[in-house]
């Protein structure tokens, strides 16, 4: 077993340890509009759920090596919307390939080929065929960290789902490290253990 107190360990252990100690993280595929009215999507695994009454999620986004934000953190301080999209084994690459840099005025989803569909709510469309969309408009950000991240709050106002996902979710891909992934496959129930 390793061992470190934080302020003995290098920076880029400590990233490394995170990165592959809290597994699987699941994976907010986020779909925003930015000012011109261009859809951005675009993958965050610094996700999670804060509550559910109301339903509060949070996403910690960080910044381009430049020190620009990224698209998804621009739209959505600008707009204050944005839809998180749950992703499958069928969309596991193109969700992958949304996570390059693409300029702000290119809509990975239409480079991809990713389809879209209106949201009941929000102004940001969601991806159609996904197993699990949740539209979301922002409760509160703060800045975290020497970076710093800005991390979103946000208040889920609208929330789609497909059949049979109350009960299994098989398929439904989680990040690992690196660039590795997992997909759920063995569900282990423990429901009537006692
Ligand atoms: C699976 C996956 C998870 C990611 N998680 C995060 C994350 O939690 N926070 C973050 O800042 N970037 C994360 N990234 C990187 C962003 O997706 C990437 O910087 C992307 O270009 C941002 O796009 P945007 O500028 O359109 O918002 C992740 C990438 C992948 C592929």
């Amino acid at each position: 077993m390793n061992s470190y107190r934080v302020e003995q360990a290098p920076q880029e252990l400590i990233s490394k340890f995170i990165f592959n100690a809290v597994v699987p993280r699941p994976i907010a595929w986020i779909t925003t509009l930015s000012g011109e009215g261009v859809v951005n999507l675009a993958p965050f695994s610094f996700f999670n759920a804060v509550t559910t009454k109301p339903p509060l999620l949070m996403v910690s986004i960080g910044k381009r090596k430049s020190g620009e934000l990224k698209d998804t953190a621009r739209n959505v301080l600008d707009t204050g919307e944005l839809v998180v999209n749950v992703v499958s084994e069928e969309f596991l690459k193109v969700m992958h390939l949304s996570g390059k840099d693409f300029p702000p005025t290119e809509s990975e989803a239409e480079k991809l080929g990713v389809e879209l569909e209106p949201s009941l709510v929000v102004k940001p469309p969601r991806v159609k065929g996904v197993p699990a969309s949740m539209e979301c408009v922002v409760e509160e950000t703060l800045e975290l960290g020497s970076t710093p991240m800005l991390v979103v709050v946000a208040r889920v106002v609208a929330f789609h789902y497909r059949e049979g996902l109350l009960s299994s979710q098989k398929g439904i891909v989680g990040r690992l490290g690196g660039k590795r992934y997992c997909v759920v496959c063995d569900e282990l129930d423990l429901a009537n253990l006692t």
